[in-house]
Order: structure tokens, then C-alpha cells, then sequence
């Protein structure tokens, strides 16, 4: 499966806002439905986004754009995760945006495959790993980073048990992970956010894994929700990871500096397309969360896992 391809000169994505019922896709054929795609969440996930922009800096190039306007423009598609403005600062520093752009496609694939080697090591067979949002194959070209460690430890041939927390209010976890999960036929169950806690409490979590859209020196940043589930992780002394690429990390800034995007006020009033709450109720609706790195066990890269606690240097990683 891939999230994403270059296909006769457009951008092939899959149409995240139809799964799980339906598989279908949406073709760009200009970087403005690029935008667009990333605006609505047809296409999500920090490596998605950023590898779907640098093939919009592509469509760009070969219209003819002015480049500098666009590369602005992109950026401003969405603000948290920091792989767009990555994807979008290496096209613009490279010779051939579509060339760039299809390595940083096979790149993607690369890198997740390798995480997944080095995050099987902490996976042990018989574990029960809880993932919140969705940081798999669909979040990226293809693989994963948090469930591409999944499937790496169930390709070892660990017998593992996935629960994907709902994540509210946009549902990627009910609605993409387990889907991926069912896809390979690994064991998954869904809970409701609320019930992370509780399930930790009875010793029915062995370890969660996560994704990040920007990893800094002092932690990281990812869906909203994270913050209480690792909170709750460190209440029970189950370790925490954060699985994520060399492409999400951050060296400029402290983690809690991050432009934390605001959503549509009806992803929280209205459930399933029906109102759940008195009309005009005022909604606060972060879409991301701050995790600092004390609640944090390790960065599982594609180099290596990496404890933000004990590096000296956070610059020398790069
Ligand atoms: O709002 P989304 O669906 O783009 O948020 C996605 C996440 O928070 C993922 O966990 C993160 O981007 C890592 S994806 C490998």
C-alpha cells in the first residue's frame, strides 16, 4: 500500500477522510490542490505531509510558478509538523524539485523500515503495545513509523496485541490504525482515549509507542493526547517511545515554542455529522500536545533509539 505516488504527473493520494469504508483516491494535478489536500486531511501524518509537498513543489516547477511564492504558501499548509517545512526548504535547495522529491519518496520508505528494525529490539513477544492517533503507512509513503515498529516486531514473528487509542476528535486512530493493524492481521482492539489510564492501571499496557511531528531537544510534539497518555505511562512506569524520523526533528527550537495548530470548532461539537452540544457552544481545539522529554524513554530512529535525557549535545545528532 502506498499513501502516496507520482503517477502520470500527478500526485496519487489515498482519500484519508473515506477510510475505513472506502479506498479511494484523489489525484492533484496543481500544488493548490496540493494545499488543499493537506488543508482538509485528505493526506496527514508529519512524512505524509511533507513528502506529498515536495511532489506540490513539483507540480509547481513544471507550471512554471514562482517558486519562492510557493514554498510560502506551502508552508503555510499546516503549522505543527515540522517535515513540511523540511520537504519544502530540500526542494527548494535542490537542482530538480520532482527529482528531490521522488527520492525523498523512496527515502521515506527506507527510513521507516529501518526504524522498525530498531524498534523491534524494545518490542518482546507476548507484549501489549498501545499507539494513539495514527503514526503507520498511511502517515507516511508507506510502513509506518510507530505501527511500522509493530509490524517489524510481528514480521520477527513477536507475538504482539496493538490497542489504538479512538483520538478524538478526528478519529485517526479508530479509523486508520486499527484499520492498518486488521490489514496485516495483527491483533487490535480500539478504546476509548479516556480508558488509556485505567487499562495502564490494571497492567493490561506493556509499552506505547508513538509519532511525532517534531522532535526537539527538550521533547516532543504529537496528536493531541499524547501528553496525558505519557503522563499516565510514567504513573505506571511503562515505558514511553516516540518512533520518528530524522526528517521530524527540530534543531532550532525548544519543543514548547512549537506552533500548535487550532482546528475547526465542529470536529468537537458535532459527532458522526450530528451536533453533541448546545448550538454556538465556544470550542478550544488544539491538534497537537507537547510532551517534554522527562516523560520519554527513548526516539527510535532510523538510526538508532535516542534518549533526549542523556545527550549532551542535541546538534551533534545532525
Ligand atoms: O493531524 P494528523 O492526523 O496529521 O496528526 C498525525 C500525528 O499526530 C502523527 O502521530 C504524527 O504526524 C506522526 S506520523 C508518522
Amino acid at each position: 500500500m502506498r499513501t502516496l505516488e507520482w503517477e502520470d504527473n500527478k500526485l496519487k493520494l489515498i482519500d484519508q477522510t473515506k477510510l475505513p469504508d472506502e479506498l479511494t483516491y484523489v489525484y492533484c494535478e496543481t500544488y493548490q490542490e496540493v494545499i488543499t489536500a493537506i488543508k482538509d486531511m485528505i493526506v496527514r501524518g508529519a512524512p505524509a505531509i511533507g513528502v506529498s509537498a515536495a511532489f506540490g513543489m513539483a507540480l509547481a516547477e513544471l507550471a512554471g510558478e514562482n517558486m519562492d511564492d510557493v514554498a510560502v504558501e506551502m508552508k503555510s499548509a499546516r503549522p505543527t509538523a515540522v517535515n513540511l517545512m523540511w520537504a519544502v526548504d530540500r526542494v527548494m535547495a535542490s537542482e530538480n524539485a520532482l527529482e528531490e522529491a521522488l527520492k525523498m519518496f523512496q527515502e521515506d520508505i527506507d527510513t521507516n523500515k529501518a526504524i522498525g528494525k530498531y524498534g523491534s529490539e524494545i518490542v518482546d513477544g507476548g507484549d501489549t503495545l498501545l499507539t494513539h492517533c495514527n503514526a503507520g503507512a498511511l502517515a507516511c509513503v508507506d510502513y509506518g513509523t510507530a505501527l511500522g515498529v509493530f509490524r517489524a516486531a510481528h514480521e520477527d514473528g513477536k507475538k504482539i496485541k496493538v490497542i489504538c487509542d479512538e483520538t478524538r476528535p478526528r478519529g485517526q486512530g479508530a479509523s486508520l490504525s486499527v484499520w492498518e493493524m486488521q490489514q496485516e492481521n495483527i491483533p487490535v482492539k480500539l478504546i476509548p482515549d479516556v480508558a488509556s489510564g485505567y487499562l495502564m492501571s490494571k497492567g493490561l499496557i506493556d509499552k506505547v509507542v508513538i509519532g511525532a511531528d517534531r522532535v526537539a531537544h527538550d521533547g516532543i510534539a504529537n496528536k493531541i493526547g499524547s501528553f496525558m497518555v505519557a503522563l499516565a505511562a510514567k504513573r505506571f512506569d511503562i515505558p514511553f517511545y516516540v518512533a520518528a524520523p530524522f526528517s521530524t526533528f527540530d534543531k532550532d527550537i525548544s519543543i514548547f515554542d512549537t506552533e500548535i495548530e487550532e482546528r475547526a470548532a465542529e470536529e468537537v461539537t458535532h459527532y458522526g455529522g450530528s451536533r453533541i452540544c448546545p448550538k454556538g457552544t465556544e470550542v478550544i481545539n488544539p491538534a497537537f500536545d507537547i510532551v517534554p522529554k522527562d516523560l520519554i524513554t527513548g526516539v527510535i530512529t532510523e538510526k538508532g533509539i535516542i534518549d533526549l535525557n542523556s545527550i549532551e549535545n542535541f546538534e551533534d545528532l545532525f
